[in-house]
């Protein structure tokens, strides 16, 4: 009798522990909250790896919804197998506004100017893949800050590329300088600007001073005049290439990187993390990087496009993107305004 009531209780016991279970794990409203929960962990743990502050607790939940939303995005395109990867990167808890605003600050280029010169194919061979920075003609990812200066950092990759190639020196020239003694032809330093007037300023100057004599400090600020004069490159003119034609840029990219402007106000380039990006996007120019080369992979032509938003952002600082898109303007109108420079 004894021990018949003890297992009577025991199961009694049972019965009561796993109705406990049955009513937690069936409890609708707890499941949102776990499910914050996890997202919250998440955002702390995003917020100390990007070293993100904020002004006060107001402002924390408004970013935190913001990246809660970011992150169901991420989620919805990565669940969709493309051939390219979101990430919460450092822009996670900013909108697509607010990163449009403070990232993108190329103006579309003026008639031509003299100086240039005309774009020649010219007679060599051009290989069916190439990636300057193999070939040491491509300067560490740099990170133009909240400064709509990515058509100086575009021009100098381009030229950093070309005093490579010509001279056999890789030296990182100072997007400074530009943004600090531009003024007055045609470039509004952190607001906005183009890399041809980048190339025009290096050529009324003698040429660009190192990264190292100027260094970037991500707003504009009085022209240095003593160390604009110590030149680490020179440039003699530069080459618009003719628009929507994707082989003559890959004819250019052969010899050298490229400055190219795209559509970059996509809410998938701000979260872009890796693969061929073959997303939709516009082609209302608003962003200078640079081509460093191209390739194809499992049958998919790509260019490989250098960005100046930190190494944190894409792979490692680049972006693949679709090479032989349809639409002549190429993907985020990648062929409509590219130029490089010369030096002869
Ligand atoms: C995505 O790819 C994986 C593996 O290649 C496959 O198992 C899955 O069914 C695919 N999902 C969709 C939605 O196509
Ligand atoms: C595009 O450029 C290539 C190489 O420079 C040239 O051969 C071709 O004729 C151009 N195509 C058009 C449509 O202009």
């Amino acid at each position: 009798m004894k021990i018949a009531s003890s297992v009577t209780r025991n199961y009694m016991l049972a019965i009561v522990l796993v109705c406990i279970l049955c009513v937690c794990s069936d409890a609708r409203p707890e499941k949102p909250t776990e499910g914050a929960a996890v997202m919250k962990k998440r955002y702390k743990t995003w917020l100390k790896q990007h070293k993100k502050t904020y002004r006060g607790n107001e402002e924390w939940n408004m970013r935190f919804g913001i990246y809660q939303s970011n992150v169901r995005f991420i989620e919805f395109i990565n669940a969709q197998n493309l051939s390219y990867k979101l990430t919460d990167n450092q822009f996670a808890d900013m909108t697509n506004f607010e990163f449009q605003t403070t990232y993108l600050g190329y103006k579309s280029r003026e008639r031509p100017r003299n100086q240039q010169h005309s774009y020649e194919v010219g007679n060599y061979a051009i290989p069916s893949s190439r990636d300057w920075r193999k070939k040491g003609a491509v300067t560490k990812v740099k990170n133009q800050g909240a400064c709509g200066s990515c058509w100086a950092f575009s021009a100098l990759g381009a030229v950093e590329g070309l005093n490579k190639i010509k001279t056999g020196k890789l030296v990182s020239l100072s997007p400074q300088e530009i943004l600090d003694c531009n003024l007055g032809i045609g470039n509004q330093g952190c607001r906005s600007g183009y890399m041809e007037k980048a190339y025009e300023f290096a050529m009324l100057n003698g040429g660009i001073s190192s990264e190292e004599d100027y260094p970037y400090k991500g707003k504009q600020g009085m022209c240095n005049l003593i160390t604009a004069r110590k030149i680490a490159a020179r440039i003699t003119g530069y080459v618009r290439i003719p628009e929507r034609n994707e082989s003559a840029i890959r004819a250019a990219v052969a010899r050298q990187p490229i400055a190219v402007a795209i559509d970059a106000s996509a809410p998938e380039l701000q979260l872009y993390s890796s693969g061929i990006f073959t997303g939709s996007c516009g082609k209302k120019l608003n962003h200078g990087v640079l081509v460093v080369g191209y390739g194809v992979q499992n049958g998919v032509k790509y260019w490989i496009v250098k960005n100046s938003w930190g190494t944190g952002w894409g792979d490692k600082g680049y972006i693949k993107m679709r090479r032989g898109t349809s639409d002549k303007s190429g993907i985020c109108g990648i062929s409509m305004e590219a130029s490089y420079p010369v030096k002869k």
